[in-house]
């Protein structure tokens, strides 16, 4: 791959996705198409470059070069902190406070592969037993095509699921029949608390109306430089509920922004 097409292909992606690809990621990107030339037989990076920017590339081939280039690193119970404060302050707090016969609605924004979502879905749902009359559910959202379609179907491995507490396992993840799988899938009942959906933070043109009472957007700002950031967590503030609460990753850092919200840990911000 030439500087050049490099340039042409990194400066696309961060335009529509926001997503930074420094020229040190091109051997990354370069080995990441490479199975993206074969499928489409192609030969050099020029012919992938003229076919990803004609008018059938871009129906087509884009949303699986976003797939490709998009990290999708996710954990059952990551940063379990967050779920723990979630179970322990935010939804006590609602039920004595704010109870209403609607659910509880939250935003996985950025959730992969499903298992952020998934375990809001435990959590919630081990929460519901104790406080009858609570109901909730989970919108999902992430650009990769390829991430949302292994999270709908939520299959995973055993190895995976090794961060779900073992009660947890028993009640909510079902082994595969075929014992050599070794894979478990997660009970219906938990399936349909969550919808998932395909969503780029940076398409103005998709919007949509409901407002959440939490939104987790965990490591995915770190893929975005600054001014994408501030654009994102402003229009994500703009979809949570006065009072509502925000997640975000360890390593992700909004000071100095001009946000409406107050820090109450670090990485858990709430809607004043
Ligand atoms: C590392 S994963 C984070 C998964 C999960 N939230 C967690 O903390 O474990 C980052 C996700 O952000 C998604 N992503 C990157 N750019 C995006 C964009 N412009 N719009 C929506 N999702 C995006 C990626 O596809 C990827 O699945």
């Amino acid at each position: 791959m030439t500087n050049l097409e490099f340039n042409k292909l990194s400066s696309f992606i961060l335009t529509n996705y926001g997503i930074k690809l420094p020229i040190t990621k091109k051997t990354m990107l370069e080995g990441r198409l490479q199975k993206r030339l074969r499928a489409l037989n192609l030969f050099s990076f020029r012919e992938y470059c003229d076919y990803v920017f004609s008018p059938e590339g871009q129906q087509t081939e884009v949303m699986q070069m976003i797939d490709v280039v998009t990290t999708n690193k996710i954990d059952f119970f990551r940063e379990a902190v967050h779920f723990d404060f979630l179970s322990n302050n935010v939804l006590p707090k609602y039920c004595s406070s704010s109870f209403s016969a609607k659910p509880f609605k939250v935003w996985s924004a950025g959730c992969s592969t499903g298992e952020e979502p998934y375990t809001l879905a435990m959590v919630m749902s081990e929460f519901s037993e104790k406080y009858s009359g609570f109901d909730f559910n989970i919108f999902a959202t992430d650009i990769s095509g390829r991430a949302l379609n292994a999270a709908a179907i939520a299959v995973y491995t055993k190895e995976k699921v090794s961060p779900v507490p073992y009660i947890l396992k028993k009640k909510y993840l079902l082994k595969s029949k075929d014992e050599e799988k070794k894979t478990v899938r997660i009970i219906p009942e938990l399936r349909t608390k969550v919808n998932f959906k395909r969503f780029n933070f940076l398409d103005s043109h998709q919007t949509f109306t409901q407002k959440f009472n939490v939104i987790f957007c965990r490591n995915v700002l770190i893929y975005f430089d600054r001014p994408t950031q501030e654009k994102v967590i402003l229009s994500l503030c703009s979809k949570l509920e006065s009072g509502g609460y925000l997640f975000l990753g360890h390593s992700e850092s909004i000071s100095n922004m001009n946000l409406p919200l107050v820090q109450i840990q670090p990485t858990t911000f709430k809607k004043i």
